[in-house]
């Protein structure tokens, strides 16, 4: 890595031996990089709370569609918010269970607003919304 400042961290043994079995076990190389992608989500996270930022982002849902009037409510919802979302992937887990991946962007406050109306839907037994800084 040619542009690097390298900093020093004090910090209690157990709290590191915890972190580099952690870190271990996901496959990092180095405690740099495992650093590195926390500072990365930390700063992407705080950057997502604020309503005002533009983000990007995707919201997996999972629902029982013969749950009363759910797909017309998920689609009416969804073309209600046509600008935000840019695309959707739906897999049919079995013969009741769907997953459903919305990719979505725009100020952060809405997407969450929009996560929240979908996952609040009778019939939504998991929704996660992940977004990030587009920059
Ligand atoms: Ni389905």
């Amino acid at each position: 890595m040619d542009n690097v400042i390298r900093f020093g961290v004090s910090i209690e043994p157990e709290l590191l031996s915890k972190f580099d079995k952690l870190i271990d076990g996901k496959g990092y190389e180095n405690r740099s990089e495992a650093i590195r992608d926390m500072m990365r989500r930390y700063l992407a996270d705080t950057w997502s709370e604020s309503d005002d930022n533009m983000v990007v982002g995707s919201l997996t849902i999972k629902y029982g569609h013969h749950v009363a009037n759910i797909t017309e409510k998920l689609t009416s919802l969804q073309h209600d918010h046509h600008s935000t979302i840019h695309c959707t992937t739906h897999v049919h887990l079995d013969s009741d269970e769907c997953l459903e991946v919305l990719v979505v962007s725009g100020h952060a406050g809405d997407v969450r607003m929009l996560a929240d109306s979908i996952g609040a839907l009778k019939g939504v037994s998991h929704s996660r919304l992940v977004m990030t800084n587009p920059e």
